[in-house]
């Protein structure tokens, strides 16, 4: 089945048709910058042109980077705070006139990873962390997902945990690689102890520069690995949401 991918983020808005078995892209992304301030009427206005741009008709899944229940937007720590209590899916479908699906940035990401990338016929409890703007997380066990957990708000000495360890965190900071890769290690150490995960994938856009400061983080027990999907993750994530499961 083909689905209309979109990932909200916090600099652009990406989408793409997507594959859904192959989870793969059918056609080059389109890249819209995110509206500031990033009020949902401008934020549904550039859903709507990304949909124009393909010309689309068919589904469409689209991500957020807040707590998503039944496509209402119930938080919005690094977006405006107009979405918080808003019926995202209703306003979505209204400006596509399409039938939408609404789920978080790092559960998409978290899904499309399990699926295809560096969780791939991985059993047990997968979690995957995103760092960016904010830090997000999804909790798949045996490939379901468990969604809108949250884990980037931990406090961490007296702080949110994306307040210290995002990749915003890192350049607003100023940090150095070495220093930044010294306060995920400090995170990552939390989560195990909380979850214990068969493996631990980190994404978002710094999944990119890994290299840069994955070797300097060591958790015993608990394998760290990149993202494989990298930017295309959430794309991928928001058309998988949208596929009805059989139960
Ligand atoms: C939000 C999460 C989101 C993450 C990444 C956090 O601030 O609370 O819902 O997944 O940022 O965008």
């Amino acid at each position: 089945m083909n689905v209309l991918g979109i990932d909200i983020g916090g600099s652009g808005i990406k989408g793409a048709p997507v594959d859904t078995a192959a989870g793969t892209l059918l056609e080059e992304r389109w890249r819209v910058p995110t509206p500031s301030p990033s009020a949902p009427d401008s934020i549904a206005e550039v859903v709507r042109q990304i949909v124009g741009h393909f010309s689309w008709t068919g589904p469409v899944g689209v991500t957020f980077p807040g707590v998503v229940v039944d496509g209402v937007t119930r938080t919005a720590a690094n977006v405006d705070h107009a979405w918080i209590g808003l019926d995202a899916r209703k306003l979505f479908a209204e400006a596509t006139g399409l039938d939408v699906t609404v789920l978080n940035d790092a559960d998409a990401a978290g899904i499309a990873e399990a699926r295809f990338g560096a969780g791939r016929d991985r059993g047990g409890l997968v979690v995957m962390l995103t760092f960016g703007t904010g830090i997000g997380s999804a909790l798949i066990i045996d490939g379901l997902l468990v969604p809108n957990t949250e884990f980037g708000h931990i406090e961490i000495k007296g702080q949110e945990a994306e307040h210290r360890a995002s990749d915003h965190a890192r350049e607003a900071h100023d940090l150095s690689w070495d220093k930044w890769a010294h306060r995920v290690q400090e995170y990552l150490e939390v989560i195990q102890a909380l979850l214990s995960p068969s493996l631990i994938i980190v994404g978002g856009g710094v999944s990119k520069k890994a290299d840069k400061f994955l070797p300097d983080i060591e958790l015993a027990g608990t394998p760290v690995v990149p993202a494989v999907l990298q930017n295309n993750a959430g794309i991928i994530g928001a058309a998988l949401a949208a596929v009805p499961v059989a139960r």
